[in-house]
């Protein structure tokens, strides 16, 4: 099978760190089908070989392990081409099309990872060109808008050239391995099903912490935020996950039918939840890795007084009989204490206790995302130091490494999902009406934010983001999973 894939946002900075490595990792596993080709569009005016030279650059900055040997590149160099495109002019789509035209691939994969601005642009121009056809499959990163009205446009506009099938909207969390190992832990195996509910479980944290600022990407973030940036797509795909009905089978359109009824099913938001249940933060100053690092307000690209929040923390619930009553924390932010993304399942406490202990972290199951891939189980145990205490427990895990067990050279989050899009498997991607479910549900946040002078409550970088976070769940009785 022939297939070109177009690169839009060819020289961009997910191209370099995500994209190209991604695919060369498919190309060295033999995974690409052959007669691939891949080509990079870009506003510079790039020569095939200078745009080769150009990403052998950038991949001596990948880890060793994933770095091409020089026989290994040149092999990989030879499907790259380069083609210079302003995006934005209707003239410059004839010579892609004379391109893509002449070769006439099986398949074609339009890949848009530009600034979303151009989304409905480059869709409107390939329909002029003629370039949506049955065989084309187009990939949309996001962020798909910025509210629901923007989500909704592009959408419009999409569907008038491609059908839904032949839209891949990209949320990258969804090819993580851990994610599809949560699916397969929930309706694989029959053992955690019946207590998956509210009779037995007590509240579900869903964190994704980050130890990085926001880079370079100062001047993006200020319009996003850590709502738009983090909340809306990755942390709601995993709300979904886990909260989620078990899909009647694995075809792509079950298992979005049964994410949809979750996000609809979430606690609709009021005055008083909007003000106790949402906490936003930005990042001041502070240390990480016993390093010195500026605050957000001090970020090239950043407005000295900006109110953008780089952390959020939230409660909700998701109504409906299997949930009704249990808090699902979500918590997300920039320089925190360290990189780390979890799911922790707490279960209810015994109904009594006969033993004298501490129960801690026991009595959950965790779900490691990164950066280690795995699932611990958190128990009690009767252990051996305290001799004369024998009546306490002490808390004990059974931990499943991933890396350890499957090797840690499994197939990487893009690879995963590009592979996915060229075999045109939609089961990690998101249909456009959960997309919009979830930004109606993240909207209320972001209008109230509009108009509540007290701006995001300011964290030390290094830490886990504001006190109010912790006492958002201390309300409840519980507390953040490291604090247990
Ligand atoms: C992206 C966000 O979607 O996800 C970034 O735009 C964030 O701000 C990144 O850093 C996190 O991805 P990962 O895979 O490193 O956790």
């Amino acid at each position: 099978m022939s297939f070109d894939l177009v690169l839009f946002g060819g020289t961009g900075d997910l191209t370099w760190r995500k994209l190209m490595p991604a695919l060369f990792q498919a190309f060295r596993h033999g995974t690409l089908p052959e007669g691939a080709r891949i080509i990079g569009v870009g506003r510079d005016k790039l020569s095939n070989d200078e745009y080769r030279d150009l990403i052998k650059t950038r991949f001596e900055k990948v880890d060793l392990a994933k770095r091409p040997s020089a026989d290994e590149f040149a092999r990989f160099a030879a499907i790259l081409e380069f083609l210079s495109m302003d995006l934005s002019k209707p003239g410059d789509y004839a010579a892609l099309a004379a391109t893509l035209n002449a070769r006439g691939a099986d398949s074609v994969v339009m890949y848009v990872a530009t600034a979303p601005a151009l989304f409905t642009t480059v869709c409107e121009q390939l329909g002029a060109s003629g370039l949506n056809t049955p065989k084309t499959r187009v990939v949309l990163e996001k962020p798909l808008g910025n509210d629901l009205a923007s989500n909704r446009n592009i959408n419009a506009t999409v569907r008038r050239f491609f059908e839904e099938k032949q839209v891949f909207r990209i949320d990258h969390y969804l090819g993580k391995p851990a994610v599809q190992n949560l699916f397969a832990l929930r309706f694989g195996n029959a053992l955690f099903e019946p207590l998956w509910r509210r009779e037995h479980i007590a509240n579900i944290q869903i964190t994704i912490a980050e130890d990085l600022g926001v880079e370079s990407r100062g001047a993006f973030y200020e319009t996003t935020g850590a709502l738009r940036d983090m909340v809306q797509n990755h942390a709601l795909q995993l709300l979904c996950a886990i909260g989620m009905e078990p899909p009647i089978n694995s075809h792509a359109d079950a298992i979005r039918d049964e994410k949809l009824k979750v996000l609809r099913s979430l606690k609709p938001w009021t005055r008083e939840t909007l003000t106790q249940d949402v906490v936003r933060g930005q990042y001041a100053s502070g240390t990480i890795n016993g390093t010195k690092v500026p605050g957000y307000r001090e970020e090239a690209g950043v407005n000295p007084a900006s109110n953008t929040e780089t952390f959020v923390a939230l409660r909700t619930e998701i109504a409906n009989w299997r949930w009704a009553g249990v808090p699902f924390y979500i918590r997300t932010g920039k320089r925190l204490a360290g990189r780390d993304a979890r799911i922790v399942v707490n279960f209810r406490p015994t109904p009594h206790a006969i033993f004298n202990s501490n129960v801690g972290m026991a009595n959950s199951l965790v779900i490691n995302l990164q950066p280690k891939d795995g699932l611990e189980l958190h128990l009690l145990a009767q252990g051996q130091a305290n001799r004369k205490a024998s009546q306490s427990l002490a808390p004990v895990q059974l931990d499943l490494d991933f890396d350890k067990r499957f090797g840690s050279e499994r197939v990487g989050a893009y690879e995963r999902l590009l592979l996915d899009v060229i075999d045109g498997r939609l089961n990690l991607f998101v249909r456009s009406d959960e997309q919009e479910e979830a930004w109606r549900w993240v909207e209320p946040m972001l209008d109230y934010w509009a108009v509540d002078a007290q701006g995001p409550r300011l964290y030390a970088a290094g830490t886990w983001g504001p006190s109010a976070s912790s006492a958002m769940i201390a309300r409840d009785g519980f507390c953040w999973s490291e604090e247990a």
